[in-house]
């Protein structure tokens, strides 16, 4: 049976490729002696719009019980990630806030990691963000309004401070299904010669990686440049630039501009060239992926059984939002992993979502190393390892699963 809805960026028919079943919200991570029966679960199942290719969540989970006051993700957890947004703040900088008065916007500045680094250089900017995290930013000193990001926001922003000559989203817009009104607020907002530049998980290295795990409520869509295109067009923007980024286990940083406004790069050319020839939103690529998830699920649950009745230690690194599905699909709970070592002080104490896997602060990691990691946080795979050498040390071994499941 072929499962269809409607696309959120163009309304063409969208057809379902994979359904990872019931699952909770990925970062609702319960606090001791809270209404398990109250956990909030809905059916994450993902297709591909026949028309324009945009690749996305078959229901959408309303943004309130995602983004509230206890929104768990700090961006400021990561050394790596840090210096990430400060290098394209100094990039920024130099090539397109050279103005007498630049205006940077920001959607999604969570605890104002990008904001930071334009502070510091002096550029007024202003960063929207929903969460509670919001609050972490404000009280660094930096302009924040809190407040979900869409039409009416840009148009309040625009008679209260005029046009931005950047608006920027890291790891937002791809959480934003309701993207035709953010998308008619920037081209608003934007002034003439400004860009909307954005960076979300990209749909090429998910299928090529079997990245599963990067599908979960707040990630709605993955995009391409094909899709990103397409969507632009709608809005009279236009894709000017495209630029792979290492972060994220593979992400597209996309620059828009007024439609006219610039020469688009050779980059985009080559981009949409490349997702042509490995026909990456075609339904026969997706289902494909849809089996690799599968044979990752049993690889490594047989793993972790093997290792328990062998009598390992297992525990998880990383409490991320992407584990969540990992550990809901595949059925690893505390039986298989004895807890989930995290640096996030608002996600210790807890219990992991669906599965009810308690989250640990790091010192319990380093105080008795056990036998295996999982290293859910695989993105920050490079940081991690460089700081657990003592683990490695110590006999520890990791087990990762994309995009396959080995111990190393
Ligand atoms: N930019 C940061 C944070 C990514 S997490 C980074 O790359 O690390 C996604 C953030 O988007 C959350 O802080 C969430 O509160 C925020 N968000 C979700 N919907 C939004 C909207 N419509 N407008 C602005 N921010 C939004
Ligand atoms: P992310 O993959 O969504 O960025 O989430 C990473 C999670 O892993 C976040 O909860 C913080 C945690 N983490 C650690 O516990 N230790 C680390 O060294 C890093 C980089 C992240
Ligand atoms: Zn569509």
């Amino acid at each position: 049976m072929s499962r269809t809805t409607r696309c959120r960026v163009c309304n063409g028919t969208v057809t379902e490729f994979f359904d990872f079943r019931r699952q909770p919200l990925s970062d609702c991570f319960l606090a001791p002696g809270s209404a398990v029966e109250k956990e909030f679960f809905f059916r994450l199942a993902i297709g591909v719009c026949a028309e324009c290719s945009m690749v996305q969540l078959m229901e959408e989970v309303p943004r309130e019980n995602m983004f509230h006051e206890d929104y768990p993700y700090h961006s400021s957890g990561s050394a790596y990630m840090r210096a990430h947004f400060e290098q394209f703040a100094k990039r920024l900088i130099s090539t397109e806030l050279t103005g007498d008065s630049p205006f940077f916007v920001e959607i999604g500045c969570n605890d104002g990691i990008m904001l930071r680094a334009l502070a510091d250089a002096g550029v007024p900017s202003l960063g929207v963000d929903p969460s509670g995290v919001a609050d972490l930013a404000a009280a660094k000193g930096l302009r924040v309004r809190k407040s979900f990001f869409e039409d009416a926001t840009a148009q309040e922003i625009l008679e209260a401070d005029g046009p931005a000559d950047v608006i920027y989203a890291a790891n937002t817009l791809c959480h934003i299904p309701y993207i035709g009104s953010v998308l008619s607020g920037v081209t608003k907002l934007l002034a003439p010669g400004g860009v909307f530049v954005f960076e979300d998980p990209y749909l090429g290295d998910i299928v090529e990686r079997t990245s599963f795990d990067q599908i979960y409520d707040e990630h709605f869509f993955l995009f391409s440049a094909r899709s990103v295109r397409f969507m632009a067009a709608r809005h009279g923007l236009e894709l000017v630039d495209v630029e792979r980024l290492p972060v994220h286990g593979g992400e597209v940083r996309y620059t828009l501009a007024h439609r006219g406004a610039r020469q688009p790069s050779p980059a985009v050319a080559e981009l949409l060239a490349e997702e042509e020839r490995r026909k990456i939103s075609d339904l026969p690529t997706l289902e494909k992926f849809g089996e690799n998830v599968q044979k990752i699920c049993k690889d490594l649950t047989t793993l972790l059984l093997d290792l328990k009745s062998s009598g390992k230690r297992v525990v998880g690194y990383g409490a991320t939002a992407k584990s969540s599905v990992v550990t809901n699909f595949c059925g690893i709970g505390p039986e298989l992993v004895e807890f989930v070592s995290d640096i996030t002080p608002s996600k210790q104490g807890r219990l992991t979502p669906g599965v009810h896997i308690p989250v640990r602060p790091h010192e319990e990691f380093s105080a008795a190393y056990p036998d295996y990691a999982l290293l859910f946080a695989w993105n920050h795979a490079e940081e991690i390892m460089e700081k657990e050498q003592e683990f490695r040390a110590a006999g520890g071994k990791w087990i990762m699963y994309v995009p396959d499941v080995r111990v190393v």
